[in-house]
């Protein structure tokens, strides 16, 4: 292993933030992570940067993940199982599952990032989290210097969160996702939980849509509402949607009304964060080079030129904005490296 060094970040986040890594490789194949030496012991995990905040320069190793392959490891009566290297794009991998006849990921379509990513936080969107369809992964474990797998319990999924981010090792490096599994079942019934996809379909007059109905479906929801970020680098949701107690639901409710409340199967309420910054006055709103988007308020934007010091000066006046007029703390979504 040979590092590259004084490695410039800001291509590979999307929030286009200035960065260097002190060292940088590119790992295209499991077997390379083998070879790092023990002495690299500050190691950052990257894959394509969309939830992610650079404080600036990085002194340790960064891990680029670029691991490739897709292919069916098994079928049975009831599921296929698909496997796809770290490196792989998550958008083209679920277009290329329904391309096979391989229906299931596709309300996941459209996000950004990699494979190997996507069991960090578990993504979710549009009715569906990626633990409903994951099967199991594998990873480098560079303490036990060994492969290990992960199947669906062990990874501890929960909204937005895994095993990995409660283990503090999605910052630590101490793992590398090299591939994952899915189980995509046979027995396909089209997912129109979300309210804006089943009203975007009906729009369009699809009245018993197909997986690819409703992937193109989410592709134009998303592009209506999201910026790109290789046009307005942005990481996404910023924050959390917060989930709370059902009685400080109904007391915020009844002093908003208006207030979209979400019960969720643990009696918590999840509460929408774009709609409490919107109402808080961020929505469009700027703080020197960083604002929230105008088209939705959860979406912090670099409005070109910004830091990763920016990024928390405009994160810590949103929170405070909320705090003042709801009592409701926002948790930020992107890991800050
Ligand atoms: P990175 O940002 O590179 O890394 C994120 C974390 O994962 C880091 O801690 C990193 O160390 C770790 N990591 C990455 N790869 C590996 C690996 N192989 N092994 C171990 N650790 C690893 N998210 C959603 O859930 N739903 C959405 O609808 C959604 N929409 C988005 C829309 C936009 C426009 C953007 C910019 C982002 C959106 N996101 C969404 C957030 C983001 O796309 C996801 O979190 C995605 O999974 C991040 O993938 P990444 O490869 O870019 O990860
Ligand atoms: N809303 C507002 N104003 C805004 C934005 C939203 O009032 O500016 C209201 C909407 O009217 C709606 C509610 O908030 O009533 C929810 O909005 P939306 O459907 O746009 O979804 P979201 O809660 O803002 C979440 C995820 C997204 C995911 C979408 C679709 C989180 C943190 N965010 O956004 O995930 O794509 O639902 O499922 O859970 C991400 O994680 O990066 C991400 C983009």
């Amino acid at each position: 292993m040979s590092p590259a060094r004084n490695i410039d970040l800001s291509p590979f986040n999307t929030l286009a933030l200035p960065g260097r890594a002190a060292r940088y490789e590119r790992i295209t194949a499991a077997g390379q992570l083998a070879e790092i030496p023990q002495t690299e012991t500050r190691r950052f995990i990257l894959g394509g940067g969309s939830n992610l905040v650079l404080s600036g320069d990085f002194a340790g190793l960064v891990l680029h993940m670029a691991i490739l392959g897709k292919r069916l490891v098994k079928e049975d009566a009831e599921a296929w199982y698909i496997e796809a290297g770290a490196g792989e794009n998550w958008h083209d991998f679920v277009q290329w599952t329904l391309a096979q006849g391989w229906p299931g990921l596709e309300n996941l379509s459209l996000i950004p990032g990699t494979v190997g990513a996507a069991p960090i936080q578990n993504i979710g969107a549009y009715g569906l989290e990626v633990c409903e369809c994951f099967h199991s992964l594998q990873a480098w474990n560079f303490q036990r210097g060994e492969f290990v797998s992960f199947d669906r319990e062990a990874c501890r999924f929960g909204y937005r969160d895994s095993l990995f981010k409660q283990q503090g090792w999605h910052l630590s490096g101490r793992l590398a996702i090299v591939s994952a599994v899915f189980r995509l079942p046979k027995q396909w019934v089209a997912n129109l939980r979300y309210a804006d996809l089943a009203q975007e379909l009906a729009s369009c007059e699809i009245a018993t849509p197909t997986a690819r109905d409703i992937a193109a479906a989410i592709v134009a929801i998303r592009q209506r509402k999201l910026p790109d970020p290789a046009v307005t680098p942005n990481a996404g949701s910023f924050f959390h949607n917060p989930l709370v107690e059902p009685q400080v639901a109904d007391a915020l409710a009844a002093a908003h009304p208006g207030l979209p409340r979400y019960p969720q199967p643990d009696g918590r309420v999840k509460l929408a964060a774009g709609w409490l910054i919107e109402q808080a006055g961020w929505k469009g709103k700027a703080l020197g080079p960083v604002g929230m988007y105008e088209k939705q308020a959860l979406v912090l934007v670099n409005h070109g030129g910004a830091s990763g010091a920016d990024v928390r000066r405009t994160m810590a006046a949103v929170q405070a904005a909320v705090r003042e007029k709801f009592a409701v703390e926002l948790s930020p979504e992107p890991i800050f490296l």
